[in-house]
C-alpha cells in the first residue's frame, strides 16, 4: 500500500474527505455513517442537499447493516453473488444506521461495492461504509484519473489515492430494488439484460427522463457536461452537412481511414480529429470516454463534435453520458 492509502485511512478516520479511485470512476470519499464528514462533501462539490449519495461497503454481508433486503431479499442475494465486487448499485429500504443527509432524506439508500484493490483495502482498514459520489464539481465530466481530480478539486482535496485509470470508465448502473418491478435509473457497465438473466425475471428498462424531480437526481437532464459547446452526430456518419464556424474537435468511435477527407468533411483539420478508440471496442470508448472530453474542453475548442455510440450494452449507457453532456454543456451548474 502507498503512503497516500495511508493518509487516505488517516483522513477518513478523522472525519476528513478524499478522492479514490474505483474501477468506474474516481470517487469522493467519507465516513457514510458520520453526518458532519458527509456534509464536507456536498460542501466541496458543490452538490445541492437534494441528490443522495451511494454508501460503498466490502461485501454483502455490510448490506443488512445499511439496508433493508425488502420482500425479495432473494433478488439482492443473486445479485450480489453475480455482480459483487463490481459496477452494479442497488437502491433498497434504508436503516436507520445511515444519517438522512447521505440519502437527502429519502428512506431508500444506494449501496455499492466497488471492485478496486486500494478502495477496497481502505475500507477493510476503516471498517465503516464509505459514502462517495464521483469526484468531480456538481455537473461536470466525472474524473477517471487521479490527474483530473487533482485538476478540478485539488485545491479543496488533500489526499487524492492515485490508483491508476479505471477500468471502466462510466458510473455504474443503478438498480431500483424498493419496487415490485426492479428498475434501472442509470444505466452502466452492467446492461438490464444482464440483470434481468440473474434475476429469471424482467425488468424496467431505464428510460431517459427530463423531469424537474426526478426518482433518482442522476436523472436529471443535464449532468457531466464540458464547458465547450458540444454536439453529437449519429453513429456511422462520416460527413457533417451543416454549416460550422470557428475551431472544431471532432471525436469518433473509432479511428477513421482517411484523416485528411474526413477533416475536410467536417470542416476541421487532420490534428483537430479524435476518437475514443483505435477500433471502436465499446468497452475501450467507455474508458475514454470522460478522460477525452475533459481533455478537448481544456484545449479550448468553439465547438466538440461526438459521435454517437452503437446503443447497445455499455453503449446505452455512453449515449446516455453524452445525451446530457450535450443538453447544455456551456452552463455546467444549471
Ligand atoms: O460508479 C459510481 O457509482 C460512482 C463511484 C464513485 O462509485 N459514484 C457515483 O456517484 O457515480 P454520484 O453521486 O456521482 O452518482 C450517484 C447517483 C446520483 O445520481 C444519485 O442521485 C443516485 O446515485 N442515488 C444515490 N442515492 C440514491 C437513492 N437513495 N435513491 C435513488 N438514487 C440515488
Ligand atoms: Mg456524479
Amino acid at each position: 500500500m502507498g503512503g497516500d492509502v495511508f493518509s487516505a485511512i488517516r483522513e477518513l478516520k478523522r472525519g476528513g474527505v478524499v478522492a479514490l479511485p474505483t474501477e468506474t470512476v474516481y470517487g469522493l470519499a467519507a465516513n457514510a455513517l458520520d453526518a458532519k464528514a458527509v456534509e464536507k462533501i456536498y460542501h466541496i462539490k458543490e452538490r445541492p442537499p437534494s441528490n443522495p449519495l451511494i454508501v460503498h461497503v466490502l461485501g454483502g454481508t455490510w448490506i443488512e447493516k445499511y439496508a433493508n433486503l425488502g420482500d425479495n431479499p432473494g433478488r439482492v442475494k443473486k445479485l450480489v453473488e453475480n455482480f459483487w465486487p463490481g459496477p452494479l448499485t442497488l437502491v433498497l429500504g434504508k436503516k436507520i444506521t445511515i444519517p438522512d443527509i447521505v440519502t437527502a432524506g429519502s428512506g431508500k439508500v444506494a449501496i455499492r461495492c466497488p471492485d478496486h484493490e486500494l478502495f477496497r483495502s481502505i475500507l477493510q482498514a476503516c471498517n465503516f461504509p464509505l459514502a462517495a459520489p464521483s469526484a468531480n464539481p456538481f455537473g461536470y465530466v466525472s474524473p477517471t484519473t487521479a490527474e483530473q481530480v487533482r485538476q478540478t478539486l485539488g485545491h479543496k482535496v488533500k489526499v487524492i489515492v492515485d490508483g491508476g485509470q479505471c477500468s471502466i470508465g462510466l458510473e455504474s448502473t443503478i438498480l431500483d430494488l424498493t419496487q415490485n418491478v426492479p428498475k434501472i435509473l442509470r444505466p452502466g457497465a452492467i446492461a438490464a439484460d444482464e440483470i434481468s438473466k440473474i434475476l429469471v425475471e424482467p425488468i424496467a428498462t431505464y428510460e431517459p427522463i427530463v423531469s424537474e424531480n426526478p426518482t433518482s437526481p442522476g436523472q436529471l437532464k443535464q449532468h457531466y457536461s464540458t464547458r465547450t459547446k458540444l454536439e453529437l452526430f449519429p453513429n456511422g456518419i462520416r460527413k457533417y452537412a451543416g454549416k460550422t464556424q470557428g475551431s472544431i474537435a471532432v471525436v469518433f468511435n473509432s479511428k477513421p481511414l482517411d484523416l485528411d477527407e474526413i477533416a475536410e468533411n467536417f470542416h476541421s483539420s487532420r490534428e483537430n480529429i479524435f476518437w475514443f478508440s483505435e477500433n471502436g471496442d465499446q468497452s475501450e470508448i467507455a474508458r475514454n470516454l470522460f478522460a477525452t472530453l475533459q481533455k478537448l474542453d481544456a484545449d479550448h475548442y468553439d465547438v466538440i463534435f461526438c459521435e454517437r455510440p452503437l446503443r447497445s450494452g455499455i453503449g446505452i449507457a455512453i449515449d446516455d453520458r453524452l445525451l446530457r453532456a450535450a443538453a447544455n454543456s456551456t452552463d455546467p451548474k444549471a
